[in-house]
């Protein structure tokens, strides 16, 4: 993403030149090793973004909140990839891997704890309203990453109740992102909530993809273990969907090979999941409900009034996430 006042740099050297420092060290490095292993830096970006559909120019104050974001979002992926056994990420190996459970455990606790610190040190105007909305979307990330742990050894998940996990694991971050650099810049109440609508459309679309790619995409490709939540059994729209469109002999092996205790080899379980996610249609079901909330999201984008150029580059932002490929 490039425009008049961020380029891709931005953050990434904010965050370089803002290292975690302290003792014990093997703590603080786990830290610092996954906030540098690089990323999409989406959620910062779009902080920044929104502060500037209405201010001019970046100051610290600003640039300390999207890396009180992104630190929220590394804190999440350390605890995400421990209830997840994750060996990869950002294709390097997990904080649990390279150090171990109880330092990522930690490690992610401090990160959290880093966000209060940094959003405490910032001079922005309506901090005290920033804290509250930050604290009321952290508590409920936890809440849908709950809802994700459970659905494996649930028997029946819906639609609803997937669609509500991924808006309360995931969609709610980039949404807070968005009111936060809103609320910094003045916008108006109802804007700053428009802000965050069009955060929560963007980020289920998000989640939809990430869906898709952990499912179909390569590992060089995503920087994870390919085919994770199959291995985990996640009930994604993927695994919803089939179960419902294929006929009863293969709706029956897909349960089959979703059961916790069976010992399928896991290239073979892979593919054939992946198999009988295409023969149901599912993968196109996600894509057209992907497309769906992503024009949810532009038309909630278009009505919001801010300086044009940030507007198109909210809009191409969208549009580069509709066709990634990590
Ligand atoms: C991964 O987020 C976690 C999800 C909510 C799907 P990203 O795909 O944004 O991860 P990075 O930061 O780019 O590695
Ligand atoms: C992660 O969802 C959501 C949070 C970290 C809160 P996933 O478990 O799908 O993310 P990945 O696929 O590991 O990046
Ligand atoms: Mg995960
Ligand atoms: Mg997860
Ligand atoms: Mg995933």
């Amino acid at each position: 993403m490039e425009n008049r006042l961020i380029n891709s740099d931005t953050i990434e050297n904010y965050i370089l030149s803002n290292p975690f420092i302290g003792k014990p060290e093997n703590l603080y490095n786990s830290m610092n090793y996954i906030m540098q292993l690089g990323g999409k830096r989406m959620r910062p970006q779009l902080l920044l973004l929104a502060y500037l559909a209405k201010e001019n120019s970046l100051n610290d104050d600003v640039l300390k909140l999207a890396l009180a974001i992104e630190t929220f979002h590394n804190f999440s992926l350390v605890h995400d990839d421990i209830m997840d056994n994750a060996p990869m990420r950002r294709g390097k190996k997990t904080v649990h891997e390279e150090w171990n459970i109880p330092t990522a455990i930690l490690s992610g606790d401090n990160l959290l704890t880093k966000c209060y610190e940094l959003i405490l040190n910032t001079g922005v105007s309506h901090k005290e309203l920033i804290l509250k909305e930050f604290t009321s979307m952290a508590s409920l990330v936890s809440d849908g990453q709950q809802m994700d742990m459970n659905m494996p050894v649930k028997e029946m998940v819906t639609e609803e109740e997937y669609l509500k996990m991924i808006e309360f694991k995931t969609a709610v971050l980039p949404a807070c992102a968005l009111k936060m650099g809103a609320i910094a810049a003045g916008f108006e109440n109802h804007e700053c909530q428009a802000f965050y609508n069009f955060g929560v459309s963007l980020g289920l679309a998000f989640q939809l993809q990430d869906d898709y790619l952990d499912a179909f995409g390569a590992a060089e490709m995503i920087g994870k273990q390919e085919g994770g939540d199959i291995l985990e059994n996640k009930k994604t729209i993927l695994y919803i969907h089939a179960l419902k469109n294929l006929n009863e002999d293969l709706s029956k092996e897909l349960k089959e090979l979703f059961e916790a205790n069976q010992t399928f080899n896991n290239s073979y379980k892979i593919d054939r999941v992946r198999d009988l996610f295409i023969e149901s249609g599912s993968k196109d079901y996600l894509l057209k409900l992907k497309a769906q909330y992503e024009q949810d999201a532009l038309n909630i984008l278009n009505p919001i009034n801010m300086l044009p150029d940030i507007k198109e580059s909210l809009f191409n932002f969208l549009g580069s996430l509709q066709n990634r490929k990590s």
